[in-house]
């Protein structure tokens, strides 16, 4: 049978999505007339041709570009639905959806108008098509530890409206050059509140990276983590405490982590019995939604019916959803 349908019956959690990063030119373009803003590209077709990256930094600088067009509570709130939407149409159950408030409040967006948006989206979403979402309060990671204890500080009195979305913390942006360690201290502090903890480890950056991740801010997942399989150790210690790794073999090829799908170790970390996970990181960007991710790595690594439905389980028992739930999609 047709491994598309195959892919979409999968019950499925996707794990490691930007939601700035699910911005399509076409929204982009009609939120930048809404708001008012000139871009630097004629058509939406300029702006696309735009996306070829040579590496993370340069994808970075045009998806930072690219959130400018988000002002309103409105914005967020399209822009989010859109990627329900999106989610529900790949037969995605439930989705933790990771978003970076400093890129909005260092332009002058309240965080409480980022939080507002996507927070209705997310309920409207679950209400009507029963798709779950949890959200992730990444931190910037160019910017310092002190930033994002305050962007902490900013984020904490909308628990009480949005605690039952908001589980948990990550981790994101330019990994070279800014390791684990630098944020050690808001990590311990943000286990102490009881937020679940994630970070980017292991994309750009070396395997030591994805152990101090592990060691020093107590992550209970890897996002990215392709690069563990340089520490033999590290790689073991990964299969013995079945660490989820939230990989993005699409974004993957299109930062150049590798130079062919073929080259990607995603099948031989699921063969050596590392809990991998498929994700699409972010898919207006790298050219392919979350079920596009499964089946280029079917096509390009030969994974069986068999291996794909084992990582739509692991993607599943990787969430952050509550027992309970998790039985029911399994
Ligand atoms: N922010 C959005 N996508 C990212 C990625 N793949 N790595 C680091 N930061 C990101
Ligand atoms: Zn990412």
């Amino acid at each position: 049978a047709d491994l598309r349908a195959f892919v979409l019956g999968l019950p499925k959690a996707e794990l490691h999505l930007h939601i700035e990063g699910s911005l399509e030119p076409e929204l982009l373009f009609e939120l930048a007339r809404r708001n008012g803003i000139a871009l630097p590209y004629a058509t939406v077709e300029a702006l696309r041709a735009a996306y070829a990256f040579g590496d993370l930094q340069s994808f970075l600088d045009l998806y930072y570009a690219g959130a400018r067009v988000l002002i309103t509570e409105r914005d967020f709130y399209d822009m989010t639905m859109a990627y329900m939407r999106r989610a529900q149409a790949d037969g995605v159950a439930h989705a933790e959806i990771m978003f970076d408030p400093q890129t909005h409040t260092g332009r002058g967006v309240a965080i409480e108008t980022v939080f507002a948006g996507i927070a209705r989206a997310l309920r409207e979403a679950q209400a009507s098509t029963g798709v779950s979402g949890y959200l992730i309060l990444s931190f910037l990671r160019h910017l310092s530890e002190e930033q994002a204890f305050a962007t902490l500080a900013a984020a904490l009195p909308l628990r009480e409206q949005y605690g039952d979305l908001w589980i948990g913390i990550g981790l994101d942006s330019a990994e070279r050059g800014n390791p684990p360690e630098k944020f050690a201290r808001v990590f311990a502090h943000c286990k102490a509140l009881g937020f679940r903890l994630v970070a980017h480890a292991g994309e750009e950056g070396p395997a030591a990276y994805v152990r101090d991740a592990l060691d020093l801010l107590q992550v209970e997942r890897i996002d990215h983590g392709v690069r563990s399989e340089e520490d033999p150790a590290l790689l073991q210690r990964l299969v013995d405490a079945q660490i989820p790794l939230t990989v993005c073999p699409l974004s993957n090829l299109k930062l150049r982590v590798l130079r062919d799908l073929r080259d990607h170790n995603l099948a031989r970390l699921l063969r050596g019995g590392v809990m991998v996970t498929v994700n699409s990181d972010d898919p207006a960007y790298f050219g392919g939604y979350v079920a596009d991710n499964y089946i280029a790595c079917a096509q390009a690594l030969g994974l069986s019916r068999q291996e794909l439905a084992a990582l739509a389980r692991n993607s599943i028992e990787a969430s952050f959803l509550p027992w309970e739930q998790k039985e029911k999609l399994l």
